[in-house]
This record gives structure tokens, C-alpha cells and sequence, in this order.
């Protein structure tokens, strides 16, 4: 087998200061890099629930895909809540938020339609863009105007637009203008949310809340629960027609084993929690924020934290430092975001005097 061209491949990313790596951590490492941003991934009580839960069924593995039998009663009540917690028709849980985009977009988009993606939108959306048959076009990141200017040259049985609630690496909002164009074209809305449920809004659901936008026809969101919500997978919320389309249609729903029950039913605790402690989550985030605005004079909107560097040996080398110190952050380099940047995700488990600590070391 000829593998020279991985060879060279791998030097020259080396050589770029680019080389993917994984690795793991000593236990006493204070995390700022994952996106677990309420800290629940550490917390024993929600766990411990979720466990009692499915302890308590016949079964405790998804065994098929949600059409054979893979489909339990861990699933319907998730699935319940988040459709009447968010205010939506219906929902459905999917493996991961990965194939949760292969399945709105591969799945919904037919020939003849047109997608307006964002040009930020996560690699698992472009992916996706590549198994349609729709046409699909890029929008400048979160510009209204270029938008806009698109939608007035397009001709299409029917558009579609992407965006993200908060998007991952920036950390920005969506521009809420996004939401009434989407309207004015009569546009089906695809708002993947990974980054914004459970840390924006006055419910903490993500975007939709923070606007106060009440869902429509045509909307859909996307939310993964391995990131606030501290467990793993993903579901996606749209009218009741949407969703059986896509349990009929998508062929990450169809051909998958059902996402893990445990997973879901931690998924669960996780929206029950932040549904409870509503209050005192936001207060933690809200403190996040004035910090960074305090120290660094950078209003964040979610608790993850860019800060521009352009330079990849020296993202790496910060990185290092900080490391040293026992704060881990992240060093995100091409082809994940054009020009390198340090990604500092302000974790509410995280004691307020380490993230001062932290974000003093990073003024
Ligand atoms: C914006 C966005 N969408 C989708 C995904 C994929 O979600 P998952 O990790 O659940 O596959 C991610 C990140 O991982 C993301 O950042």
C-alpha cells in the first residue's frame, strides 16, 4: 500500500505547526477548553440520576435504529420535554450534532432548491452541502447585507438558510435580522444551536429565547447535548411534518442505532437542571462575562472567548505556557479558522478566582 502521500501530508502539517494530536490530561488540570460550558460533565447528582433511571428499564442499550426498535420510552420523554420546553411541534434525537447536520441538510434540501449557508457554519454542515443536490452558496459570516443580496438574485423552488445560534469559534450571536429575512423570503431557517442552548436566553434554551423569537413553521433547530448539557448526541425541534420527514428521510435517523439511552437520560437530567437552576446558572455566566468585559474589554455573548493571535507556533507556545500554570486552553489553527486564535471557554464549574487568574495571565 502506497501511504508516501500521508507521509507528506503529515510533515507539512508538522512543518505549518499544525499537526492534530490527542491527548490526555492530568487530572489536576483546570479546563477552560471543552465546551462543557455549565460544568455539568462533572456533576455526580445528575449522573447518578440518569443511572437510577435506566437501571430501572428492561433494557439498557439503543439495540437498533429508531424505526426497528430502537426507540424507547428514555427517548419519548426527552424528546416531549424539549419540544414543550422550547416551544416547538416536535423533536427527535439524533447520534451526534455531526449527523444531526448530515440530516437537515442532506436530508430536507432537494434538487432545485437553493442553501444560504453561512460561511462560518460548522464543518459538519459543509460536509453535508456536499450530499445535496440543491444548489448552495455561501453568505459572508453573519452579513445581513450580502444576504440580503443573494436572496434578491436567487430564483428557487425553495431557499433555505443556515446559520448558527452562536457560532463556535467566534463565539458571536447570530444577527437576529437573519430571523426576519428568513421570514420576508419565505425561507426555511436551519439554526444549529450546539454552542448557544443552555448558555444564552432568558430559559438558557440559546437563541430563539435570547430574541425572544416565538417558533414558526419555518424554523429548525438543532441542539447537541455534548456540550451544556454535559452528556453526548443531539436532537433537532421543527413542525411535527418536518420531523416525520426526517424520521422517514435523513439517513443519519434511519440507518443509525438510536442515540444511547443513557446519554438521553442524562440529556434529560441536564434540561430538567437547567430548567431549575435557571436563575442561578445565569447568574454564573453573567459573572463570566464581566470579567472578560472587566479585564480583558471583550463583551462575550456566551461564555467562549476569542482572542486573535494569527500566528500558529505562537498560539502553541501560550498554550504551553498556560499549561505550565495548570490552565488548559485552546489553540485553534487552519483549517478550523483562518488565522489562529487562543479559544478560552469561561466553564461556570470553574471557581471565579481561577478564571480572574487565568484571564489576568492572558491580558
Ligand atoms: C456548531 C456545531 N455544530 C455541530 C457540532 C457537532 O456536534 P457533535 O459534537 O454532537 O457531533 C459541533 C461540534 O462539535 C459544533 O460546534
Amino acid at each position: 500500500m502506497n501511504t508516501k502521500i500521508y507521509e507528506r501530508e503529515l510533515t507539512a502539517l508538522k512543518k505549518a505547526n499544525r499537526l492534530r494530536d490527542r491527548k490526555t490530561y492530568s487530572k489536576n488540570i483546570l479546563d477552560f477548553a471543552s465546551n462543557d460550558y455549565l460544568g455539568f460533565s462533572e456533576n455526580k447528582k445528575l449522573f447518578k440520576k440518569a443511572y437510577k433511571k435506566l437501571i430501572s428499564q428492561d433494557y439498557y442499550s439503543p439495540k437498533a435504529s429508531v424505526l426497528v426498535n430502537g426507540y424507547s420510552s428514555i427517548h419519548k420523554e426527552f424528546e416531549d420535554n424539549l419540544a414543550k420546553i422550547n416551544s416547538f411541534e416536535s423533536a427527535i434525537t439524533v447520534g451526534s450534532g455531526f449527523l444531526a447536520n448530515i440530516a437537515m441538510i442532506e436530508g430536507l434540501l432537494r434538487r432545485g432548491d437553493v442553501l444560504l449557508i453561512d460561511s462560518e457554519y460548522h464543518a459538519s454542515g459543509n460536509l453535508a452541502t456536499k450530499l445535496t443536490q440543491a444548489r448552495v452558496i455561501y453568505f459572508n459570516h453573519n452579513d445581513i447585507e450580502h444576504l440580503r443580496e443573494l436572496l434578491n438574485q436567487i430564483k428557487a423552488k425553495r431557499i433555505f438558510i443556515a446559520i448558527e445560534g452562536i457560532y463556535s469559534m467566534g463565539g458571536d450571536l447570530a444577527n437576529r435580522e437573519i430571523f426576519n429575512i428568513a421570514n420576508e423570503f419565505e425561507a426555511i431557517l436551519i439554526v444549529d444551536e450546539a454552542h448557544s442552548s443552555g448558555v444564552i436566553g432568558d430559559n438558557l434554551l440559546g437563541i430563539f429565547d435570547y430574541y425572544n423569537i416565538k417558533p414558526q413553521s419555518n424554523h429548525i433547530k438543532m441542539g447537541t447535548l455534548g456540550k451544556a448539557y454535559g452528556s453526548y448526541g443531539a436532537y433537532i425541534l421543527a413542525s411535527s411534518e418536518i420531523i416525520t420527514f426526517l424520521q422517514n428521510r435523513a439517513k443519519p435517523i434511519i440507518y443509525s442505532t438510536a442515540l444511547s439511552l443513557f446519554d438521553v437520560a442524562l440529556g434529560n437530567e441536564a434540561l430538567k437542571q437547567i430548567v431549575k437552576k435557571r436563575d442561578k446558572l445565569k447568574d454564573k455566566i453573567t459573572k463570566r462575562q464581566n470579567l472578560a468585559r472587566d479585564i480583558l474589554n471583550i463583551e462575550i455573548k456566551g461564555l467562549i472567548l476569542k482572542i486573535e493571535i494569527g500566528d500558529n507556533r505562537k498560539v502553541i507556545k501560550i498554550q504551553n505556557e498556560l499549561l505550565k500554570e495548570k490552565f488548559l486552553i485552546g489553540a485553534i489553527r487552519q483549517p478550523t479558522v483562518q488565522s489562529a486564535i487562543l479559544r478560552v471557554i469561561l466553564r461556570a464549574s470553574n471557581s471565579f478566582k481561577n478564571t480572574k487568574k487565568l484571564l489576568l495571565m492572558l491580558r
